[in-house]
């Protein structure tokens, strides 16, 4: 039993010291143009997934969800601040997208694969070690017309999500419906 004990010990120091090891020397690649092993993209993509499932439990999308000012109001934010990495339709990515690792994807079938309250905590708390930055200082009401308008993406044409775009533009943007106005002295967000 003694024996058994100290080996499993032994054991268990060389496993930490080799850990350790592999931290101090530089061995693990951290560049951006070098994909995870499959192990460590399994883990991410399970750990990513089984948390935003389990922190999003319970989170309620309000009951004018999918209103039109609502979708409207999404619509705007999504061109003005989310385009540029996942594209829209008839919007290609921009440059900064290409180099990211792991690279946003394209959102078109994302709403398929979440529930709105989902939707809303990964826009809300971003995602850690990616580029999916949080939004947490942009209002709520905001953050859930995002939502409403990714929900509107499947199927989305060109041209009807240029209208949308046109119509925001018409209504003059920067509408978060019924806001104060803006509170962080024009620093340049919403
Ligand atoms: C700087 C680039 C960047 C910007 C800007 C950005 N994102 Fe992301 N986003 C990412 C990356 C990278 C990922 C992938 C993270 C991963 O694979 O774990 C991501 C992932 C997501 C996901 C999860 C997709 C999935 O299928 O799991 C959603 C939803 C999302 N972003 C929505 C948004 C919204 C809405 C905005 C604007 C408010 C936004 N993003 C702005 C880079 C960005």
């Amino acid at each position: 039993m003694r024996t058994v004990l100290l080996t499993l010990l032994a054991t268990l120091g060389l496993i930490t010291l080799a850990g350790t090891a592999f931290v101090y020397v530089g061995a693990y690649d951290v560049a951006a143009t070098r994909p995870h092993w499959p192990v460590t993209h399994w883990v991410m993509e399970t750990m990513r997934i089984r948390a935003i499932k389990a922190q999003a439990a319970g989170i309620m999308p309000p009951a004018d969800l999918m209103s039109h000012s609502n979708i409207l109001n999404g619509t705007e934010h999504f061109a003005a601040h989310c385009a540029t990495c996942h594209g829209a339709p008839g919007v290609p990515a921009g440059d900064i997208a290409a180099g990211l690792y792991p690279k946003p994807p394209d959102l078109k079938d994302t709403a398929q694969r979440y529930t709105p309250g989902e939707l809303f905590w990964i826009v809300k708390n971003g995602i850690k070690m990616t580029g999916m930055p949080a939004w947490s200082d942009h209002d709520d009401q905001a953050l859930w017309g995002t939502v409403a308008f990714i929900q509107k993406l499947p199927g989305l044409s060109e041209a009807a999500y240029a209208q949308m775009v046109m119509a925001t533009i018409a209504q003059g943007g920067h509408h978060h419906g019924g806001d104060p106005p803006d509170t962080d002295g024009g620093a340049g967000h919403h």
